[in-house]
């Protein structure tokens, strides 16, 4: 697979052949829009040593299949099984991870509780040294991770190392965060409450909450995984790693830097395996104390069984970008490209719903457009714009909303076109409410455009959506946007810029079915710590007389 502009006529995907290993080609008949596709997948059946398998990393795999991580050891599973992990561009088994069974899922919270209580009596200065340190090693080696990324999940090379480095950074900034407001607590008189004596003070501390449960998502298995860790760790729990299958041995190389930077034993841990063997397990075990979860709908599920833990939920969103007739159509532009079609639309904050008012869309679409055209198409390896979505059914998924929206007379600006996982990006005009495109979520290179006549129309059906994650407005007029981000039902509100996530310490949470709870390194330190107080009760009222 070679890497073509998208508007390119000339474009032939169909050409390369890998003499230089062993290959089996399978031709399928897509037949969708105006084309009648062809599609050539290439089946690697000879596996390569990669950097991602030597070196420092070499302890954590042994044949072909990665370990899991517990007690300080990379171990294999009794249940002698693996799961395959499919790379998203060739189709073809890139690695095997363990399948784990119940019972080592038993034993692995068995450890962290005990490695918890002790790590709970580890000075903050010395969690925030490990913590430092980890970041350190997990930066040093981004190229072997980074190289994970592009196979298990096909995230464009340059973005796979992007994360590993804001991942790096990311627990620095929570060992630094976490001495600051760990290291905090409140003194409270009793005098200030009607009907009291200045007789009880009160002193509050944050207390750990036990073993944490992370569970990081596909599109961001490192980034996500040590959002939750980092904060985790430094509030004094331990931790319970539940990696997503695509993304796993990423999460496995990542696992590997907190060990070398020396965490006690079984304080943290790194299970996979197959989410109907040890997925509800998990989540249900009366030894988890906490759950962190980002991903999709079994989010909703999860929440329903989970119990009375502390729940930490970031489960999606229909990010809409409503545009302004006195908008900067360059700059909406620009923002619909990286906002819509980064890591081929397949972020939770991508714009997924563009509602622009009906006077400036002709010239908008055409802006838009004039960019897709540009975009790069092709393998992760050679760093293209949009790479193979993350496996067939969501390939599949997509393909299901593009056709509703053709059935039903949206204007596609591109044609349609995939081979394979690989989706080339559309966007869709002139879509109306009837359309599946309007609401649901596509997690693939594909926008659709709204036209409104009214301001209050783009606003009716942000909020009319499930969602409410993130949401934008573009405008020249401060006073309106701010009345517009307060309308809108959205746990953020862009101005003049695409949704995102980061920087990675702003507080970042979903209404709605896109969640529970605020992260953010702050949010999350908190959410992962509980209030402890101490009341010194005095036999006579005390006043400070300065
Ligand atoms: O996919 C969900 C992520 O939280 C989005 O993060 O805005 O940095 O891409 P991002």
């Amino acid at each position: 697979m070679h890497a073509i502009k998208c508007g390119s006529p000339s474009s032939n995907i169909y050409s390369h052949t890998n003499t230089s290993r062993k290959t089996i080609q399978h031709t399928h008949t897509h037949t969708f829009s105006h084309t009648v596709v062809e599609i050539r997948v290439e089946r690697e059946n000879l596996k390569s040593v990669s950097m991602a398998e030597t070196g420092v990393f070499e302890e954590i795999i042994e044949g072909d299949v990665f370990k899991y991580y517990t007690d300080g050891e990379w171990k294999k599973s009794t249940s002698g099984k693996s799961v395959a992990i499919i790379n998203p561009t060739t189709r073809t088994t890139q690695y095997k991870v363990q399948a784990c069974t119940q019972e080592e899922v038993n034993k692995v919270i068995e450890s962290s509780k005990i490695a918890q209580r002790q790590w709970a009596k580890t000075p903050l200065w010395k969690r925030a040294e490990l913590l430092h340190k980890a970041a350190a090693i997990l930066k040093e080696h981004k190229a072997p991770i980074a190289e994970c990324l592009v196979k298990e999940i096909a995230k464009p090379a340059k973005d796979s190392v992007t994360e590993v480095v804001r991942s790096g950074d990311l627990i620095s900034y929570c060992a630094e965060e976490g001495v600051r407001i760990l290291g905090e607590g409140k003194f409270l008189v009793s005098d200030s409450f009607p009907g009291n004596e200045r007789t009880k003070y009160c002193l509050t501390s944050k207390i750990p909450l036990g073993v944490v449960l992370a569970i990081p998502p596909f599109n961001y298995p490192v980034n996500l995984a040590v959002s939750k860790i980092g904060p985790a760790l430094i509030a004094g729990n331990s931790l319970v790693l539940k990696p997503p299958t695509q993304g796993a041995v990423a999460c496995l190389h990542m696992v590997q830097c907190f060990h070398l930077a020396g965490f006690p034993t079984g304080l943290i841990s790194c299970v996979t395996g197959k989410g109907s063997e040890i997925g509800d397990f998990l989540t249900m075990h009366p030894g988890v104390n906490c759950i962190s979860f980002t991903g999709g709908d079994t989010g909703i599920a999860i929440s329903k069984k989970a119990g009375m833990v502390p729940l930490q939920m970031e489960l999606g969103g229909k990010d809409a970008c409503i545009v302004l007739e006195d908008a900067d159509l360059d700059l909406v532009a620009a923002n619909i490209i990286k906002g819509g079609f980064s890591y081929s639309g397949q972020r939770c904050t991508a714009v997924k719903v563009v509602l622009v008012m009906e006077s400036v869309a002709d010239a908008l679409v055409e802006k838009v457009n004039a960019k897709v055209a540009k975009l790069k198409v092709g393998p992760p390896e050679e760093d293209c714009d949009i790479t193979p979505v993350v496996s067939e059914s969501s390939a599949n998924f997509i393909e299901g909303l593009a056709k509703d929206a053709k059935t039903k007379g949206a204007t596609f600006c591109q044609e349609y076109r995939r081979e394979g996982n690989l989706i080339w990006p559309l966007l869709l005009d002139n879509v109306r409410p009837d359309m599946r495109i309007a609401w649901e979520e596509p997690f693939g290179p594909i926008v659709p455009v709204i036209r409104i006549n009214s301001v209050e129309e783009g606003i009716h059906h942000c909020n009319a959506s499930n969602f409410g994650l993130q949401g934008c407005v573009f405008t020249k007029d401060i006073n309106k946007a701010i009345l517009i981000s307060d309308a809108m039902e959205t746990g953020t509100v862009q101005i003049n810029s695409a949704p995102a996530r980061g920087p990675d310490h702003f507080p970042f949470q979903g209404l709605k079915d896109s969640g529970i709870g605020s992260q953010g390194i702050t949010n999350s330190i908190n959410m992962m710590t509980k209030i402890k107080s101490t009341v010194i009760n005095l036999p006579t009222p005390s006043y400070t007389m300065g």
